[in-house]
């Protein structure tokens, strides 16, 4: 959020107490757990005192374990049996790195930053033509070459050809993919702007005339990996706490299920892992008059609502979390991990979006808030079928590639680059149910606990609340639970 929207937010704070934010990198979190209207420096000092203290405290102490909550007689789960398997790819994750100031020059290293590792995969698969630089490629006429470029801008000619302005580190040029060759144009309408593409094609002063588009993509179908443990992962994500429209009868019915409380015992048994792709809570302040729709205003008293769910989850459960648009983080992505002084209670709460391997897999975790600009950009996407947007993020080998759609802070690794490739890779935020496979990628948009709002009955979007994916990670058989019933 920043200084200037908890301002928004009617927080009152001086200005040698900006100066001490700054110089110390004081988190939004940090001055919203003061609970307090008004900030000076003195209200500010002990939050230095406290992060030694807890930096102290989890070094030297173990866990507290969390309450023991009694499963049902009867109810063996095999998931108890086994500990937990999971290590995050910290350095994919931009918790406790952002150091950017957002100057000019940042985004210049930000965008050199995505193009090289970009430019290097996309290196890796080779070509029949030779590469070229843009630089110097009008001497190159009437001969085939490969560029590595980014699309700086998209035109469409009288004649009905595409025009795209590309740049990589050398220079500019003009590339024209004509509509006389169908594949190749239906391929290219899909182009956005700052996509990173391998283009090949004869130089034609003053243009290069593409004969092949490619993105970065996943390289095509790979052996399915094969977990040794034969345990299941939840898939959950905007569950909009303190929401009006959150939907705790359903919620509930999830809660009495995964304790063994319900039918396909079996499957709650095998259940190790929950996974929340962000939108925790509803939040405060982050649309207009939003009060409104809110039941609890007090976000605190929202993450108390997330904090009564983990304790009352089975204790051998792992909760994997990161923010969404409505968590108490920054709007921009990336966005680091959510405290745990704002959660409340042991997760992994880690940042958005982040990789973790978990049993083995590879999971892409993204809250998905770079959907809406997709669909926004691109007539073949719609909110009914969140699957094909998280295809097209996978083909960029990016989540949030335009620029602009969204806001983004330009850190000095882009972290929106998907550098592993992933073998699950699960959003939220469309409130909408969505699977795939893409070249052995399973794809999940798990949906939500909120029930439709106004502002979606305006669009037309349908969301599918309380429809929960579970996956078993040995045979790979993807469930989705309806507690709407
Ligand atoms: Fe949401
Ligand atoms: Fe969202």
């Amino acid at each position: 959020m920043g200084i200037n929207a908890l301002k928004k937010q009617g927080m009152r704070i001086a200005l040698d107490a900006e100066d001490f934010i700054a110089k110390h990198s004081v988190t939004d979190e940090e001055i919203i757990s003061l609970k307090k209207k008004f900030i000076s420096i003195e209200e500010l000092e002990p939050i230095l005192k406290k992060r030694e203290e807890d930096a102290a405290a989890s070094a030297s102490e173990p866990e507290k374990p969390q309450a023991e909550v009694s499963l049902p007689s009867g109810f063996a789960p095999m998931a108890k049996e086994y500990e937990p398997e999971i290590t995050v790819r910290e350095a994919l994750d931009v918790t406790g790195k952002s150091r950017t100031e957002g100057k000019v020059d940042d985004f210049v290293k930000y965008f050199r930053n995505r193009y090289e590792r970009l430019a290097a995969l996309l290196r890796s698969y080779g070509g029949k033509y030779p590469e070229a630089d843009l630089h110097g490629i009008s001497k190159l006429a009437g001969q085939k070459v490969r560029v590595i470029v980014m699309i700086f801008e998209i035109r469409e000619t009288k004649k009905g050809n595409l025009l795209l302005q590309v740049e990589d580190l050398t220079g500019q040029f003009k590339i024209v993919i004509s509509q006389r060759d169908e594949q190749l144009f239906q391929r290219a309408k899909t182009l956005v702007k700052d996509d990173i593409v391998l283009i090949s094609g004869k130089v034609a002063q003053p243009f290069i005339i593409a004969e092949e588009l490619e993105w970065p993509d996943i390289p095509v179908a790979r052996e399915r990996k094969k977990p040794e443990r034969d345990l299941a992962g939840v898939y959950l994500s905007d569950l909009h706490f303190g929401s009006k429209q959150f939907l705790g009868q359903y919620f509930n019915r999830f809660i009495n299920w995964i304790n063994g409380r319900g039918e396909n015992r079996d499957l709650a048994g095998k259940v190790k892992y929950i996974f929340v792709a962000g939108d925790i809570v509803d939040g405060i302040g982050i649309y207009p008059n939003q009060e409104k729709d809110l039941d609890v205003v007090d976000i605190f008293k929202q993450y108390e609502m997330f904090t009564d769910f983990v304790q009352e989850l089975p204790d051998y459960l792992e909760v994997l979390v990161c923010p969404g648009n409505h968590d108490a983080v920054r709007r921009a992505e990336p966005m680091p991990a959510l405290s745990k002084d704002i959660l409340g209670c042991e997760v992994h709460s880690v940042g958005n979006p982040s990789t973790i391997c978990v049993e083995n897999l590879e999971h892409l975790m993204y809250h998905g808030t770079s959907c809406d600009g997709w669909i926004a950009t691109l007539s073949h996407l719609s909110y009914d079928r969140p699957e094909k947007v998280m295809i097209e993020c996978l083909k960029r080998r990016h989540l949030s590639p335009i620029f602009g759609a969204h806001a983004i802070v330009p850190e000095k690794l882009d972290y929106m680059v998907i550098e592993k490739v992933p073998d699950v890779v699960h959003f939220g935020h469309v409130h909408k149910n969505g699977y795939a496979n893409h070249r052995g990628s399973l794809i999940i948009n798990s949906g939500t606990f909120q029930d439709v709002t106004e502002f979606q009955q305006r669009q037309g979007h349908i969301p599918t609340p309380a429809k929960v994916p579970i996956l078993e990670f040995q045979s790979n058989k993807l469930r989705t639970l309806d507690f709407t019933r």
